[in-house]
């Protein structure tokens, strides 16, 4: 099937977005309305302010990527929206929208899991990638290690069973006064600091070797910032940062490692808005090479959320003939492979 363009939308979190993608791989517009600013000044995000902040903008982000894409909406063959994980208050903007629009113009509706958006990414623009593949989510919300098996075959190996990897970045970055959001935040300022200056945890979980765990690894740093204080000494930040940043990118490269050296798989995609982050590519991309396999990582725009990953998604749901009704919810806690 070729020449299928989606209208894809996104709003499960800060990020208001739409887009609409030919195919699954050719971007013909990405609209992204940030809302930083607005958390910045609460230092995280407040879900309320995040769901009327979507209601707001909703309408022009849609009508400004069909106008980019120079397509009218009864032109494009389906309507996609991001219905889980997330924001509940957030996803029912996008969900709601979506609905509309695909009743008004009597268009298909197609429901898509976040993750498997942000994996998608890594299909934009790479012709050449195709399932089967190991990938690593590594986001605000997620750090989920998930065997793409085919396009909408996923299985996952591992989880956080606290918190995610760009929470522990944002929650350390706030706590050394670095402010929101703090993954961008320490990834520059740690080029300034010593990541051996600090031997921080790197947390295993005895019973599942390829789950995740942060939250022993920042109250490791907020326990040293509270003894430096406590001491007098006095604390510097760029090492404090490049310290936390190299044991987490060592706990995320660590279960990579394992995943390719067991699996055998020759492919890898690094997908989330944490794959933004220069050390992490880098720390991965080295594990990829010791191992001989081809290493896939979105540029750092299709990394944070976005619409056009959405909606790379939504085509191979799409061709598998997946079709949602009008009574699509928002499903906050969406599983992974999971239908609703
Ligand atoms: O994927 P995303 O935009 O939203 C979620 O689905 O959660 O990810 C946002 C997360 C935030 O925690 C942010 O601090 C982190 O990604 N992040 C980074 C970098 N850029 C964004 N973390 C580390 N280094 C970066 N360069
Ligand atoms: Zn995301």
């Amino acid at each position: 099937m070729a020449g299928v363009k989606i209208l894809a939308i996104e709003s499960s979190c800060d990020e208001t977005a739409a887009a609409v993608v030919e195919d699954g791989r050719r971007v013909l517009s990405n609209v992204i309305s940030s809302q930083i600013d607005i958390h910045t000044l609460y230092g995280g995000v407040v879900p309320e302010i995040a769901s009327r902040k979507h209601t707001e903008r909703i309408c022009n982000v849609v009508a400004e990527a069909l106008n980019k894409a120079q397509l009218k909406l009864e032109e494009v063959d389906a309507v996609a929206v991001t219905y889980g994980p997330g924001l509940v208050g957030a996803l029912l903007v996008g969900v709601s929208y979506a609905k509309g629009l695909a009743y008004a113009a009597g268009k298909p509706l197609i429901g898509v899991h976040h993750i498997e958006g942000h994996i998608c990414a890594n299909l934009i623009d790479h012709p050449e990638l195709k399932p089967p593949f190991l990938s690593l989510v590594v986001s605000g919300g997620h750090t989920t290690l998930v065997r793409v098996a085919d396009y909408n075959r996923m299985e996952v190996l591992g989880i956080t069973r606290d918190d995610a990897a760009g929470e522990a970045f944002d929650k350390v970055a706030r706590a050394i006064g670095l402010g929101y959001p703090g993954g961008p935040k320490i990834d520059k300022i740690s080029n300034e600091g010593d990541p051996a200056a600090i031997d921080f945890p790197r947390a295993k979980v005895g019973d599942s070797p390829y789950d995740f765990s942060f939250s022993g690894l920042k109250s490791a740093v907020l326990n040293y910032l509270n003894q430096c204080k406590m001491s007098g000494q006095e604390i510097n930040v760029a090492d404090v940062a490049a310290s936390f940043q190299k044991a987490a990118v060592d706990s995320l490269c660590e279960r990579v490692d394992m995943g390719l050296e067991e699996l055998g798989d020759k492919v890898f995609a690094l997908a989330g808005g944490v794959a933004a982050n220069r050390h992490l590519r880098a720390g991965i991309e080295e594990v990829c090479k010791k191992h001989e396999v081809s290493f896939y990582c979105p540029e750092p725009i299709l990394c944070t959320d976005n619409a056009a990953m959405i909606g790379a998604a939504a085509y191979y749901e799409y061709i598998a003939g997946v079709r949602h009704g009008l009574d699509l919810n928002a499903v906050p806690s969406l599983k992974l492979g999971e239908r609703i």
